[in-house]
């Protein structure tokens, strides 16, 4: 196999569970140095016991990205372990609560949401930056969501968050391009991860089933793998010329309209598209 990132040290918060999981194990196969910052305190270190070599190649470190000193010390932790950081994978993500409607909006959840999806990505990129401009190169991947691109049943909040994360890729992607350095976004369809059995409140193999009905791409069933796949081709250097891309991974579920379709099944009670 080809080690695509071989001498590379990546940071991936929330990587302790979900999508940040499977490509803190992708990264380590391609031969990265991996920090995890997540506060799943037990997940993170257990992932990690199970995955290290003797060359400790990956690592966990506690870091609320709520909390701009955390995310500070993490970006610290991979400079003092390994040198420096070539990757930040910026995934870790909250969905909030399901409401009914605007009008019964629960304005803590909001600023909860807002804090961990987008403040959260606003201090991982600032302190990444900090580290990467001296050295004229660096790729940072911003996880941010098909509710960026397209209605996906998602709360108001979360969606205007995934929104916000894509702005403020694109803002970086001018900024630290004068730098060498590369910003990103990856934008996952539905995976049945933790966030998305909560969310749902639906067991996995229920997500997998409804998401791939739902879905545009028939066949397959989208997986925490095919994100960290993603992400390896933006954190690498295959993707050396791309930024200010915002990846979709929904098997062109964002590109589909299926209400005429519906509404023909409805009025004459066969689909005829
Ligand atoms: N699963 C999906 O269907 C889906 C779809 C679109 C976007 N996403 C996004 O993908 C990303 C990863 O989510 P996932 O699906 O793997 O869910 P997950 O719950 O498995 O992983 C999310 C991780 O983020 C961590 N986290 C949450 N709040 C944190 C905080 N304040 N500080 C540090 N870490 C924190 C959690 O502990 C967890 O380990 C999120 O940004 C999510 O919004 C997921």
């Amino acid at each position: 196999m080809t080690m695509r990132l071989e001498g590379k040290v990546a940071l991936i918060t929330g990587g302790a569970s979900g999508i940040g999981e499977a490509t803190a194990r992708l990264f380590l196969c391609h031969g990265a140095k991996v920090i995890i910052a997540d506060i799943q305190d037990n997940l993170g270190h257990s992932l990690c016991q199970n995955l290290n070599s003797s060359d400790n190649n990956i690592s966990y470190v506690h870091c609320d990205v709520t909390n701009d000193n955390d995310v500070q010390n993490a970006v610290n932790a991979a400079v003092s372990r390994h040198g420096k950081l070539d990757i930040l994978f910026s995934n870790a993500g909250t969905v909030g609560r399901v409401s009914p409607s605007i009008t019964a909006f629960d304005n803590a959840d909001l600023k909860r949401v807002f804090e961990v999806n987008v403040f959260g990505a606003f201090y991982a990129a600032k302190h990444a930056a900090k580290v990467m401009i001296p050295e004229k190169r660096g790729s940072i991947v911003l996880t941010s969501s098909v509710a960026s691109v397209t209605h996906a049943v998602s709360p108001h909040a979360y969606t205007a968050s995934k929104h916000a994360v894509v702005g403020l890729m694109k803002n970086l992607c001018v900024e630290l391009g004068n730098h060498g350095i590369r910003v990103n976004c990856v934008s996952p369809y539905a995976v049945a991860t933790p966030l998305m059995t909560r969310g749902t409140r639906m067991k996995k193999e229920m997500v997998e089933k409804v998401y791939s009905e739902a879905g545009n791409l028939k066949g397959v069933v989208l997986k925490e793998e095919d994100l960290a796949e993603a992400a390896l081709f933006l954190a690498s250097d295959e993707s050396k010329y791309v930024s200010g891309v915002n990846l979709v991974v929904d098997g062109g579920y964002s590109v589909t309209n299926v209400s005429v379709k519906e509404a023909v099944r409805k009025f004459s009670g066969k689909p005829k598209l």
